[in-house]
């Protein structure tokens, strides 16, 4: 069989160059039972997050007497995905749901809400690569539209190795047939980042690459960052000028 190329003439599958992200599209507030939420697409990938509290844990003996706990379900529908997805988490949901949980975990001001739990679900409707990169986007955005106090914001995207070249965002093709895929979430605080919330890696990089990977991740996550910011103004702004 002949080798699938991944890049020709300087460029990927879908037209873009190493340093381009998917197309991106946020919708703010779009579940009305929700305290928050936010529809995301980040190329085919198709997301909701909504967010529920600060409000009363249940069941009871999981409340933290000092702070809010957080819970985030990452979910697949069995109709995301080529293959249907068996309904119900299995272990890399639950992994993702961890790492996700812990990302998120350090910009919520927990300690203002003892006793109390902010339950954030993310669905994911259409899959292609990055999902959780997506999801975090989307919950992130979802907890500011839920009014939840907040140090930052979590802007998340992934980088990859794909026929020997660090390419940002990458899409199904590039991480099925790719060498390595680094997901990363950074927090961004006063709009510059502050720190790493998520780093994970699957396949080999070099120092190198994995350095240059992070710059790149860290300028990709500085578009999204705006287009978070955009979208929660846009929503807000109208409600302003309604009132
Ligand atoms: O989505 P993400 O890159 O965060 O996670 P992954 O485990 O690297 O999965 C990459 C992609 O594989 C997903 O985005 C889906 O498009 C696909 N996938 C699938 O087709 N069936 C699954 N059960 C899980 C993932």
């Amino acid at each position: 069989m002949e080798e699938l190329k991944l890049i020709m003439d300087g460029k990927r599958l879908d037209g873009r160059g190493f340093d381009e992200l998917r197309p991106i599209k946020i919708e703010v507030g779009v579940l009305k039972r929700a305290d928050g939420s936010c529809y995301l697409e980040m190329g085919r990938n198709k997301v909701m997050a909504a967010v529920y509290g600060p409000r009363e844990v249940h069941p009871k003996h999981l409340a933290d007497p000092s702070k809010a706990i957080v819970r985030y379900r990452y979910n697949m529908a069995p109709f995301s995905v080529e293959e249907r997805k068996r309904p119900g988490p299995d272990r890399r949901s639950v992994e993702i749901s961890k790492v996700s949980r812990e990302a998120l975990e350090t910009i919520i001001m927990t300690e203002m809400f003892p006793r109390s739990a902010v339950d954030i679900f993310v669905e994911i409707l259409q899959a292609d690569a990055g999902s959780r990169t997506a999801c975090l986007n989307a919950a992130s955005v979802a907890l500011v539209d839920a009014g939840i106090p907040m140090k930052g914001i979590v802007t998340s995207v992934a980088v990859a190795k794909v026929d020997g070249q660090i390419v940002l965002d990458p899409m199904k093709e590039e991480d099925n047939y790719g060498e390595a895929d680094m997901p990363f979430a950074f927090v961004i605080r006063n709009g510059k980042i502050e720190s790493i919330a998520l780093l994970q890696m699957d396949g080999n990089m070099t120092r190198d690459e994995v350095k240059q990977g992070l710059e790149l991740a860290k300028k990709g996550a500085m578009e999204i960052y705006q287009l978070q910011r955009e979208a929660i103004m846009k929503k807000y702004r109208t409600e302003e000028e309604e009132e």
